[in-house]
């Protein structure tokens, strides 16, 4: 598809109207990108309640588990399957409406980047459970969001599937209170559960690829490295309102699209894949924005929706890169576990987190970060180069 647009770079934050509508020109169609609007979100009047009540239940599960391990992990995404120094590469020539903020002028910037998967524990891989990769863009200019000025970081996470399994943060609490309830059960009753979920769905075929059911009630055991991976709740692009999806495009990730790996042929399968991977081959992913076209089919509030690709593509704006290289080396699993923390809140306010789930994330990392750090007497780290990350 070629796109002809408007051009409407910016690195700075542009004036904020709710009347514009810019009217863009594809080859196919003509596409209608919603601007971004300062008053774009609706907020709860007890949202603060909300977050209140997950930021305390995460903190219960992270002592908890701090116990168990004796050592404090994420209580989400806890378990890491490498860690990656890369570069991110702005696309030329870059149609109007794509080149905004972190993307307004083509670059190079260096960047880090934490495989994982969802539970807060280190179960084993047997467990169905989508799969998450973090990165971490250093260099980025301009102004941050409020809280975290002088920062040159953008995080942008990213999970397997297109949508998240529920809408908002009340719907994230009902979750949240289940996991903390589960989460004193034994290893192998989690296993079991997730395997039987799995199972149950699919006879009912209501497991199809790429079904969100898929991933609440058990992700099939893909290749970390041939995923697609999605921001599922929105963000501010510049001038309009985005989505974002990182795509495998090189010919040694595409070999992994589609294909699973033996969950019970190890303990620790997927990061052996991963480190095997990069002992010998790079890799390169594309990094695509959907722009947001209706506020009917494509809300900002409920991130289970998925954003309609036939009313507005994934469009590339940048390569994602890394050369081979020790994925998971004792320091680097360390300095990940320990020292490094990703969360939306690192942000360019030109990039700033939409939505109710996004709101809630913007405190909650911190906060569940930095007791992490304080249980396990260390200090987290944002790195401003990729001489800080250890080989
Ligand atoms: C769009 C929905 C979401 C996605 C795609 C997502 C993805 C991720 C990813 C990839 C990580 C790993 C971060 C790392 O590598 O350090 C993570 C961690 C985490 N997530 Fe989420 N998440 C979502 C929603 C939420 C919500 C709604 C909350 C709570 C309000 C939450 C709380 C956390 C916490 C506390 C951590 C661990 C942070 C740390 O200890 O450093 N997540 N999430």
């Amino acid at each position: 598809m070629t796109y002809i647009f408007h051009r409407h770079a910016t690195s700075e934050l542009p004036t904020v109207s709710s009347s514009l509508i810019e009217n863009d020109v594809t080859a196919q169609s003509s596409l209608r990108y919603l601007p971004y609007d300062d008053a774009v979100e609706t907020i709860p009047p007890d949202e603060d309640h909300t977050v209140e009540e997950i930021i305390a239940s995460l903190a219960r599960v992270s002592r908890t588990l701090a116990k168990r391990y004796e050592h404090a992990v994420r209580p989400s995404h806890g378990k890491s399957h490498g860690l990656l120094k890369g570069t991110l590469t702005v696309l030329p020539d870059l149609p109007g409406p794509f080149a905004q903020g972190l993307f307004a002028a083509p670059r190079t910037y260096s960047l880090v980047a934490r495989l994982s998967t969802e539970p807060g524990e280190l179960l084993a891989d047997t467990i169905h459970t989508p799969r998450g990769i973090s990165l971490k863009v250093i260099g980025a200019t301009g102004p941050m969001i409020s809280g975290h000025e002088g920062e040159i970081t953008q995080d942008l996470l990213l999970s397997s599937g297109r949508r998240f399994a529920v809408a908002d943060l009340k719907g994230f609490l009902r979750v949240q209170r289940f996991l903390e309830g589960i989460s004193g059960l034994p290893e192998g009753v989690k296993q079991a559960g997730t395997a039987l979920g799995f199972a149950a769905n699919k006879a009912l075929h209501l497991v199809g690829s790429d079904n969100v059911l898929l991933d609440f009630f058990g992700h099939p055991h893909t290749h970390p490295l041939g995923e697609s991976y999605f921001s599922q709740a929105p963000l501010r692009y510049g001038r309009y309102v985005a989505k974002l999806g990182l795509f495998p495009v090189s010919e040694e990730l595409q070999k992994f699209v589609g294909t699973t790996l033996d969950p019970s042929s190890g303990t620790s399968v997927l990061k052996d894949a991963v480190v095997a991977h990069f002992a010998e081959r790079g890799a390169r992913y594309e990094l695509r924005v959907q722009l947001r076209t209706s506020a009917e089919t494509m809300p900002i509030e409920d991130a289970s929706v998925e954003w309609p690709e036939d009313e507005s593509p994934f469009v590339p704006v940048a390569e994602v890169a890394f050369p081979p290289q020790d994925a998971y080396s004792r320091a680097r699993q360390v300095f990940a576990d320990d020292r490094l923390s990703f969360t939306p809140a690192h942000s360019l306010a030109a990039h700033r987190p939409l939505g109710s789930l996004m709101r809630g994330r913007l405190k909650a990392y911190g906060a569940i970060a930095a007791l992490r750090t304080e249980l396990n007497a260390t200090r987290r780290v944002e790195p401003r180069s990729l001489d800080e990350i250890p080989d």
